[in-house]
């Protein structure tokens, strides 16, 4: 979604703030802007498009000497994608010129009492309210009026303010939308990520909600809403800007796919000392997860995925009713949740709207929550009970995959230390279950050895329009993500089936040549879904098949056979993922597919 970039340092700016900007572009975008300081004004450039057009429009911002200025990637919520649109947005009399991520919720009556007070309004935005909203505020101090001004704002918002009248000095303030400080000798920056000040430096300062700061070129000031200086601890990036690169590789994606064996060596080693599960940051007592009469796991996207396999998992393991929730259902849908829920959230970003705001229903219904979370100090991070981190590292790529991979190992082992702790396994079981999580890198690092092989099948689908993933069980749950995964990156139209399910209205489609993937790795039910893929294969389709050497089908049964390496059956979607995830990446290169940045998507989805 929207990106954020703001230096107030020591060089010019604008180099800095296209560099940040660019490295924000993987968020998803459809515009792009600076403001920066010129003869006493401040000089708003914004172009509809791909950051380039901005580069070009221009000229790299060499033109620039200005040392202070905000940028801003936009991705088109209140108006549609345009010049007028785009942000930096400037209050009437260009005294302020501000960029926002999130959504002002009282926009319109604001707009209406400021309409009423003489103020045109360029574009369509519900940010061009709070540019206005500062003019009129403007009480001659910089600060005080900017505290004024977002008092009077609902809804969420990450804003960098810029005034006229303080060249030096830039403010920004962070409310459910996410922003961080990077600090360094050069300069100051704020950013909604990571990798935009990663060129400038690696020292940084989390901000939490409702906190403005305050920067000059050699300060920076932390401050509550009630301007009470707050001392924040400056912490040190461990990833370089390398780890946001694409590092010879074609694409993030194929990039992240193959650092899977890595990512996911890191998430695990830590958690397993002497044959023991070690979950830091989370400590749920026998007596806590005795009281636990059901379990929620909460998120979007592919973090349902997730949740998906999760829910069979904890529910064999555990013997617990598991329910695996969308977000943005399960915020409106007055949830059956009380003191003896655990809600397990799962997020790479940390800063989904609706996951965070499911994560705040569950909170204040008195559960108890936990959540798996990618990125380090984010919203769901910082209000959670407990939090597991994924150590994935960046995934710059929209579509998921090493950040998947890596929640899924979570969800194994927090699986199994809830089942340990509550009796319903023994020693032995954990022993041999931590030994086939301890494998699962080497065995995906085999896998990912025959992408080749994948590439060349992809070819002969790259031109298909539908797509059936079909599976039971485990296998559906992950055909649930790698349909996902197909669809949005390469836009044919994919859907996943339990394949039981199928007879009751989808095998309709079905006819000659339609393609569709069986998935048969959960050994105890390969036979029943052997016999809805020959349903399908009966009726015309081309059926390509996943599943492992030893469960014993026979080729002739189906077009293509994909064979991956065997683990214990409730661990089989972390291998069966993988193959899946490099379909869906060649079949979208040989459709010359955006593959980074599919159509619409955004990486962080922070507005509901
Ligand atoms: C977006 C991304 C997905 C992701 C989902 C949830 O839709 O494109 O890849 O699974 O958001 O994001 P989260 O950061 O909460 O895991």
């Amino acid at each position: 979604m929207c990106g954020i970039v703001g230096f107030t340092g020591k060089k010019p700016a604008a180099p800095i703030l296209l560099e940040g900007l660019a490295r924000l572009e993987y968020r998803g975008y459809d515009s792009a802007g600076i403001a920066v300081f010129k003869n006493d004004k401040i000089s708003v450039k914004k172009s509809c498009g791909k950051l380039q057009m901005l580069r070009d429009l221009i000229n790299d911002g060499v033109d620039f000497d200005s040392t202070v200025g905000i940028g801003h990637t936009r991705w088109a919520t209140h108006g549609k994608p345009s010049d007028e649109n785009s942000h930096p947005h400037r209050s009437q009399s260009g005294l302020f010129a501000i960029v926002h991520n999130g959504i002002i919720e009282n926009y319109a009556s604001l707009r209406k009492t400021l309409k009423k007070k003489g103020y045109t309004f360029l574009s369509e935005t519900d940010t061009e309210v709070v540019a206005h909203l500062l003019e009129e505020n403007y009480t001659g101090d910089f600060f005080e009026t900017v505290s004024k001004t977002i008092a009077m704002l609902e809804g969420s918002y990450a804003l960098g303010i810029l005034c006229k009248n303080n060249p030096d000095e830039m403010y920004a303030v962070r409310k459910s939308s996410p922003l961080i400080v990077g600090l360094s000798d050069e300069g100051n920056m704020v950013a909604s990520d990571i990798p935009a000040i990663l060129p400038v430096t690696r020292k940084i300062c989390y901000l939490n909600d409702n906190e403005i700061v305050h920067l000059t070129a050699d300060s920076v000031e932390i401050f509550d809403m009630d301007k009470n200086k707050i001392e924040r601890e400056v912490k040190t990036v461990e990833w370089d800007v390398s780890a946001a690169e694409k590092g010879g590789y074609e694409h993030f994606m194929i990039k992240e796919i193959m650092e899977q064996p890595k990512a996911l060596r890191e998430t695990i080693a830590p958690r397993i000392k002497d044959g023991q599960i070690h979950l830091d940051g989370i400590n749920l007592t026998k007596e806590q997860l005795e009281k636990v009469q059901r379990i929620n796991i909460i998120a979007c996207g592919s973090a349902y995925h997730v949740g998906v396999v999760g829910k069979y998992v904890i529910e064999q393991m555990c013997r617990i009713p598991v329910f695996a929730e969308i977000a943005s259902e399960f915020r409106y849908a007055d949830p059956i949740i009380d003191e003896n829920s655990l809600v397990i959230i799962i997020s790479q970003s940390g800063e989904t709207a609706d996951t965070l705001e499911a994560l705040r229903v569950a909170k204040k219904q008195g559960a108890t929550t936990l959540a798996i979370v990618n990125v380090v100090g984010s919203s769901i991070a910082n209000e959670a009970q407990h939090v597991l981190y994924t150590w994935a590292g960046p995934e710059i790529s929209v579509a998921t995959t090493k950040a998947y991979s890596t929640q899924l190992a979570l969800m194994y082992l927090i699986s199994l230390d809830i089942a340990q702790k509550l009796g319903r396994v023994d020693d032995k079981y954990v022993g041999k279950m931590l030994s086939s999580i301890e494998a699962l890198p080497e065995k995906v690092e085999k896998i990912l050895k025959i992408a080749p092989e994948i590439e060349e099948m992809a070819q002969r689908y790259a031109y298909l329009e539908h797509a059936y993933f079909l599976g039971r069980n485990l296998d559906y749950a992950v055909a649930l993500e790698a349909s996902l995964k197909l669809k949005e990156i390469s836009y044919i139209h994919s859907e996943a089936y339990a394949a039981g399910e199928l007879k009751h209205g989808t095998i309709s489609l079905i006819e000659t040549g339609t393609f569709v993937v069986g998935l048969a790795c959960t050994e105890r039910l390969v036979a029943k879904t052997m016999s809805n893929i020959k349903e399908v294969k009966a009726r015309g389709a081309e059926v390509l098949l996943l599943t492992c050497e030893d469960y014993g089908v026979h080729s002739e049964e189906v077009d293509h056979i994909l064979d991956i390496p065997t683990t214990h059956e409730l661990l089989m979607p972390s291998l069966e993922v993988v193959p899946l995830q490099l379909l869906g990446y060649y079949i979208a290169k040989a459709r010359n597919c955006d593959i980074d940045k599919p159509r619409n998507l955004a990486k962080s989805v922070t507005v509901e």
